[in-house]
Parts: C-alpha cells; structure tokens; sequence
C-alpha cells in the first residue's frame, strides 16, 4: 500500500517565492507565507503544501499513511538555499596576502604580480585529486550546515588542461557523493598563467583547442565562464571563449565590469549568457543589456565587503528601474571572499544592497536556481519541486539579516531525506569518501 513518505508539520511559518522561472523587480517581493504550514514529501518531491488542516484534509486515505512524520518545532521554513557562484575546489589559501591587501595593495595589482588567483593556481597544480576533494568536502559541508541544498562550482585555478580537468573532476565525484548537489561550470578563462604571461591570445588558442573540446567530451560542465576584466580577458577574447563554449553545448556566464566596466554585460546579452555576475561598477547602458537579454545578474556583496570597496552593485536600480531578476551568491573562492557563509551574504544584501528580507529570499532560491539552469527542480516550496527545505531557528524572515554573524540553520532536508538536524549533519552527509 501506498504510504507518503515524509510529513513535516509544526511549521510556525513558511516562506516561498512562486513559479518555475526568474521573479523579476517588483515581483522578488512577493513571497507567499503560510503560518502553522505542512509539508508532505513522496519519493524526493513535495506531494503537498498548505496550511496543516488543509493539507491533513487534502490527503487520501492511503496517503495519510505517513512513514515518519517531522515536527518542526515552530520554527520557520524556506527552500532550501542555492549559492550559484562559488569556486568551491582549489588548494591553498592566501591569509599571507592579507597584510598587502591591508596596507592597500589592489586586486588586480597582487594578480599582476603573480599572486592572488595565480597563487592559487600554484597549490591547485600541486595538490592532488584526493587533498582537493577532501578540502571541498568540508566546504560543503560547512554550507550544508548553513542550509545551502545547491550550488555552482566553477573550475579555473588549473589553467592546464590536466589540472583544470582535476578540478572538474573532484566536482563530479562531490556531486555523486555529497548530499549538497554540485552545479559545475568550466572557467579555464579566469586568469592568465605565468607560462603565457603576455600572451594572452594564445593562451585562449590553448582554452579554444584543447581545454573545451575535453571539458564537453567528458561532460564535465553545463556553463562556461570568463573573467572579462581590465588586465584579465577583454571583450574580444571573452566573446571568443564565450562563442566558442558555446558550440560545444556550454551555457555562457561572465564575470562582467567588477572592477572595471569594460563591457561585459552587453556582450552578455550578445552571447545569450544565463547570468552574468559582480556588475559593481555596471552602467545604465549594461543593465539594460542585462535586461534585454534576460540575463541574470548575479550579485556578490560578501567580495565588495571583503575587498573593502565602497561602492556596491547597484542592487535597488537593478530591481525597481530595470526590473532585473537578482540573485545573490557567496562567490566562495580563496582570495576575494574566503567564506561558505551564504547567511552572511543575506546580511550585507540588506546592509549595503538595501534588499529587503522577501527580496532577498527570492535572490537565494528562485533566482539563483535560475541562474544555473534549475528554477524548473528547485527554489521553492511547490508541488513536484525536489524536497530541498532548510529549516531555521528564527521568529521570522527579517529575523535572519537582522542577528548577524550566528549561522540560524536549524535542520536541512534534502531530497525529502533529513541532512542536518538539530544543527549537525546526519551521517550520510559527512560519509562520503571524504576524510574529516
Ligand atoms: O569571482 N574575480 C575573479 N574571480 C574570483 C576571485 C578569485 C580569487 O581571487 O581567487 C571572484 O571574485
Ligand atoms: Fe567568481
């Protein structure tokens, strides 16, 4: 006999965008919200969503047969939280750079130097595939724990051939093992090896005719990505690697006008680019690129944060002048933002964004899963969605980028099975073939 496999009731409230694709402008702020809520879960999906009497009710005789039933305890409820931009495996760190970028050394100049992204690359090139794995391991973790049910890792600290391939493919063996699934995105273009210092064409020759040939025969990504910076790629270069991805199946994402605008969001538009992300310094003409194209612009307030700049994505324009569908993301990598914490991002969303909290839940699941190619599977609370569903200890939704600096998860259920509860991994998270 038929019986549902998993009811989740005591939901104090339930917060949830709408819809299987993007919410844009106006539209990010309206979040359905159902107190005392109930969740029925069969075979992964969401069966059923309601208030409890309605959904308790709704159920057929055989489908009030619950296999395990869940209380939440009060406690409030959204999707489980996707981080669309991060560049999750890489070796190393880079805290000695710390008193240069303190003592006020640029970005671009500590790249130019051969450090920043091209220190990374160093450790990546050494480390191997199982020393990778096992670091990227525990940053999922740790962003499962934050209650992150989806995210997007791009490679890019390889600039090899073999070593970008490395990286691709702990991605891989992370999204068969670990509960998190692992979105991958090949960014052979993210900076320029010292092997090739000043000869940036030829080193997108190599990208073009030997990297994404592979990359797309082993199937080892759905998206690529460039950063199309001052002293990194131009536009020339980046539309070519775009174009290029483009044939072999890749989806086009960029890395556009964070530091400079050189032009990335219109070549967004012109290369059909899914999202395109940063956009700190993105002028009129570029949002409206971004929004003629339907491009998604992914922002990522914890790096304007961390690399102590004042000015910021121009997330209010974008959402009430240009109607754009935000997403927010961690952009979690080794140099520019060092951090899994996407509850920290929802903060500075609304510190130096001017997000509101329902805006801001849009940006973390709807339209982050949308920026990957997912709005379809997840980013809300709907039936036939995957069961992705993070649970905090919070009195309410304003409440999480309100008390900042605490992670709120409570519990975090994935694919209708319970990954995190009571604030610790179950088990099976932290299996894997990982070691601790
Ligand atoms: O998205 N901007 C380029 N890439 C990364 C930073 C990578 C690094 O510093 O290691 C970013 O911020
Ligand atoms: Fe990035």
């Amino acid at each position: 006999m038929k019986k549902t496999d998993l009811l989740l009731t005591g939901i104090g409230c339930l917060y949830t965008p709408e819809g299987r694709v993007p919410k844009c402008g106006e539209e990010m702020g309206r979040v359905r919200q159902i107190q005392d809520a109930a969740v029925a879960i069969d075979q992964g999906r969401i069966v059923m969503v309601g208030q409890k009497d309605e959904v308790m009710a709704a159920l057929t005789a055989e489908e009030a047969m619950i296999k395990e039933t869940l209380d939440v305890g009060g406690r409030i409820m959204t999707p489980g939280l996707v981080d669309p931009h991060t560049h999750l495996v890489h070796g190393g760190s880079r805290e000695h750079e710390l008193a240069m970028k303190r003592s006020g050394v640029p970005y671009l100049d500590i790249l130019a130097q051969g450090g920043g992204i091209l220190s990374t690359v160093k450790s990546t090139r050494q480390w191997s595939e199982q020393e990778l794995y096992d670091k990227a391991h525990r940053s999922l973790d740790e962003m499962l724990l934050q209650g992150v049910t989806t995210i997007e890792a791009k490679s890019g600290y390889g600039l090899s051939l073999d070593a970008e391939l490395k990286q691709l493919r702990v991605a891989r063996r992370l999204q068969e093992n670990h509960s998190v699934d692992v979105v991958s995105t090949f960014m052979g273009a993210h900076a320029i090896p010292a092997e090739y210092k000043g000869r940036t064409n030829d080193f997108v020759d190599i990208i073009i005719r030997d990297m994404l040939p592979t990359v797309a025969s082993e199937g080892l990504a759905e998206f690529c990505d460039i950063f199309c910076e001052e002293g990194v790629f131009d536009v020339e270069q980046s539309r070519r690697v775009l174009l290029e991805g483009k044939r072999y199946g890749l989806i086009p994402k960029i890395h556009a006008d964070e530091i400079v605008a050189l032009g990335g969001s219109e070549l967004a538009q012109e290369v059909g680019a899914i999202s395109a992300e940063h956009l700190v310094m993105t002028t009129d003409q570029g949002l409206s690129s971004l929004a003629a194209g339907n491009v998604i612009p992914v922002l990522l307030p914890g790096t304007t944060f961390n690399l102590g700049l004042d000015q910021h994505a121009r997330a209010r324009d974008m959402i009430d002048k240009f109607r754009l569908p935000v997403a927010l993301s961690t952009d979690y990598n080794p140099g520019s933002c060092p951090t899994e914490s996407i509850q920290l991002i929802i903060m500075l969303a609304s510190l130096n964004l001017k997000m509101q909290p329902e805006e801001i839940l849009t940006a973390c699941t709807l339209n982050a899963a949308a920026a990957i190619g997912r709005a379809a599977d997840i980013g809300s609370i709907e039936v036939g969605k995957r069961a992705d569903l993070t649970i905090f200890d919070a009195p309410n939704l304003a409440y999480l980028p309100y008390h900042f600096g605490i992670n709120h998860t409570f519990g975090v259920i994935k694919n209708g099975t319970q990954v995190v509860w009571n604030r610790t991994l179950k088990t099976k998270a932290v299996q894997g073939e990982g070691v601790r």
